[in-house]
């Protein structure tokens, strides 16, 4: 079989972080996760639809402990830049009351997903609540929130791969690429 071709997208930037850096971080995240709950036979993990999807799955796979798994959807309400104001598009099924909950994002932008999403879940009394996300373009936050368990810290471009997606294109890629987006306008148009 040939190999696939590199770019199967034409607004690929550069490739950020490769599959194996990711591999190893994501390894090394579900050992601190299997040490910091190695107490706790009530663990949960609560992914965010859908960019959340891929690293979730590996995670899970690397935390050496019992637990299950559920997920939430959620929009920014406007455009590309988000608008602080969230809205639930299908919620979690579990009860998490007294549940460890770890919440997974593929990626913290402004921090008001993370921010309004663990709000909401505290008011559901977990017995405890830490937040976990893939990367963090650190200098965008606008609201002050905690990431307990961060895989990679990415300077302010828009990235694609590994789960995360533009306009759901990308999300098949091994690797997190940041996105050309003078391309991408010009294969919009
Ligand atoms: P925040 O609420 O501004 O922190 O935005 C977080 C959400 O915006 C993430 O869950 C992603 O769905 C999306 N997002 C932010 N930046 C990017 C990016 O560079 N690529 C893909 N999605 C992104
Ligand atoms: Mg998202």
């Amino acid at each position: 079989m040939s190999e696939p071709p590199k770019f199967p997208y034409e607004f690929i930037g550069e490739i950020l972080i490769t599959p194996e850096e990711i591999e190893k971080r994501v390894n090394s995240l579900g050992e601190q996760i299997t040490n910091d709950y190695r107490d706790s036979n009530k663990l949960i993990l609560m992914g965010l639809l859908r960019g959340s999807v891929m690293f979730i799955t590996d995670l899970m796979r690397k935390i050496h402990r019992p637990l299950t798994m559920d997920f939430m959807s959620v929009s920014s309400y406007t455009g590309s830049e988000s608008s602080g104001f969230i809205r639930i598009d299908s919620d979690h099924k579990t009860n998490i009351r007294d549940w460890d909950v770890i919440l997974i994002d593929d990626i913290v932008d402004s921090g008001y997903t993370i921010y309004t999403i663990r709000k909401l879940l505290l008011d559901r009394q977990p017995r405890s609540l830490k937040v976990c996300a893939l990367l963090d373009k650190v200098s965008k936050h606008k609201v002050e929130i905690g990431i307990d368990y961060c895989g990679f810290e990415i300077p302010d471009y828009f990235v694609v791969g590994y789960g995360l997606d533009i306009d759901e294109k990308g999300r098949n890629l091994p690797y997190i690429a940041s996105v050309d987006l003078e391309k991408y306008q010009s294969v919009l148009t």
